[in-house]
């Protein structure tokens, strides 16, 4: 509860300007209108329609299942890149890697892969050499090595905390355990709920399974957090399955199919109906989005599915069914979501820090000038201090050093 208390004061005591309708807002509207005009097959006799698009992967790209030593994690998409060297296929990984590999493989916007690597390097990575691990703690993030596991461990994208969040599609709450594999029976949870969409993965399909993955957090993890800057983060992800996975742009005439949204998942079909997990990968005969979806599609998407499910922000307080809603009013457009994302991301940077402290300070400080200017065109409020010292409470007490 206390720590309900404080998140709650940090936003009650944040005032949003009045709405102010960006030139990006309306763009991401005109853009939808678009869309929906392009849809044109229909649920019962889906063909993609690719012309002009790139196959992918190409000749440079094969796939190899990845060795001991590679590090492979939460991410389907990752994971898939980098089983095909679009990314290290060792799965270490710098901001620049990934900016590179997503655009490369997935047509995935500049602002949105910087974004998410900063995220991945300031919570989960290496602030100095700005290496993260797509998987799990591994000393090749870390500018001192194997040195590192005396000062503090890097989680890697597995570590459960501000990026690995629960509701995942496809893998366990933290709290069971392993957060990070793909687990059959949810993938064939999640493809039962394509079934009642003609077998599309589609955004309606997407967010009938967010909701249905959100009640069954509440339901079973005495755990569940649901909070920025994860919660919002869990939610895109399913987004990405449509946007990112579909074979052809999604909304101009690509297809989320099964051929495709398995072999992204790593879901083998067995003989007997169940499925296994295996290396993720391109699917053949796989055609990447021919429009970029960047951080204003993402944001736009977050908001679309939260409101139109009514998922509301909170937490589980320490059991199941115990669930603490907390309002955050400002979540109601895209400017006002894409703003308390960026607080928050701006108030948890770095969540431990466990380096040394004066090349710690230089990090932090030229990672929050790069989140800055990503969220420029949302009309933002400037970043206030006061909202940092609740953030930092909240770490205080997270780590136990109440
Ligand atoms: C750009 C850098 C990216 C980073 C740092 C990143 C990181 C992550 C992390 C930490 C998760 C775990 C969330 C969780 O289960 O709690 C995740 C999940 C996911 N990511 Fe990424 N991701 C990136 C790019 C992508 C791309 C390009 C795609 C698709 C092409 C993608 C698709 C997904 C999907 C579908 C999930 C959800 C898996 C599930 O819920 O079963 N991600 N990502
Ligand atoms: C910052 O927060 C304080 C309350 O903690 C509030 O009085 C002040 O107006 C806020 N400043 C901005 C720029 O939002
Ligand atoms: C993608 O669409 C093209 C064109 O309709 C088709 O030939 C190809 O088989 C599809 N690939 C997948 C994985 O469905
Ligand atoms: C299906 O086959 C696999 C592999 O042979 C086996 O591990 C699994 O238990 C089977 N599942 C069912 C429901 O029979």
């Amino acid at each position: 509860m206390k720590l309900l208390a404080i998140l709650a004061f940090a936003y009650a005591t944040y005032a949003f300007p009045a709405a102010s309708r960006s030139k990006l807002t309306e763009t991401l509207n005109e853009r939808r209108t678009l869309n929906d005009l392009r849809i044109r097959q229909s649920d019962s006799d889906p063909v993609a329609v690719v012309d002009g698009l790139t196959q992918i992967p190409d000749d440079d790209h094969p796939f190899m299942a990845p060795g001991p030593t590679d590090q492979r994690g939460p991410c389907p998409g990752l994971n898939a890149l980098a089983n095909h060297g679009y990314l290290p296929r060792n799965g270490i990984v710098t901001q620049a890697d990934i900016v590179s590999g997503t655009a490369a493989g997935f047509n995935m916007g500049g602002d949105l892969s910087e974004f998410l690597a900063l995220i991945g390097i300031a919570y989960d990575g290496d602030l100095i050499t700005e290496k993260f691990s797509i998987g799990g703690p591994d000393s090749r993030t870390s500018l001192l090595g194997s040195l590192q596991n005396i000062l503090g461990v890097e989680g890697g994208l597995d570590h459960h905390g501000p990026f690995e969040a629960d509701a995942s599609a496809t893998r366990d709450d933290a709290f069971f355990g392993d957060d990070h594999t793909m687990q059959p029976n949810l993938y064939a949870q999640m493809k039962s709920i394509a079934a009642q969409y003609g077998g599309l993965y589609n955004l309606d399909a997407m967010k009938d399974l967010q909701l249905l993955r959100y009640q069954q957090s509440i339901e079973m993890n005495p755990t569940f957090y649901f909070m920025p800057v994860s919660g919002p983060l869990i939610v895109g992800a399913k987004a990405f399955i449509s946007e990112f996975f579909s074979n052809g742009t999604y909304g101009a005439g690509g297809v989320p199919n099964e051929a495709s949204i398995s072999a992204f998942f790593g879901a083998e079909l067995l003989p007997n109906g169940s499925f296994t997990a295996v290396p993720e990968r391109f699917p053949d005969n796989w055609y990447r989005r021919g429009t970029p979806f960047g951080l204003v599609e993402a944001i736009g998407q977050i908001l679309d599915f939260i409101s139109s499910k009514n998922l509301a922000f909170g937490a589980n307080a320490g059991a199941v069914n115990s669930f603490v809603p907390l309002d955050l009013a400002a979540a109601t457009n895209v400017n006002g979501l894409a703003c308390i994302i960026r607080d928050a991301i701006q108030g948890n940077i770095p969540s431990s820090v466990e380096q040394p402290i004066d090349l710690v300070e230089q990090a932090i400080s030229s990672l929050v000038g790069l989140v800055d200017p990503l969220f420029d065109d949302f009309g933002c409020p400037a970043f206030n201090a006061s909202e940092t010292q609740a953030y930092n409470a909240i770490n205080q007490i997270n780590s136990g050093n109440s």
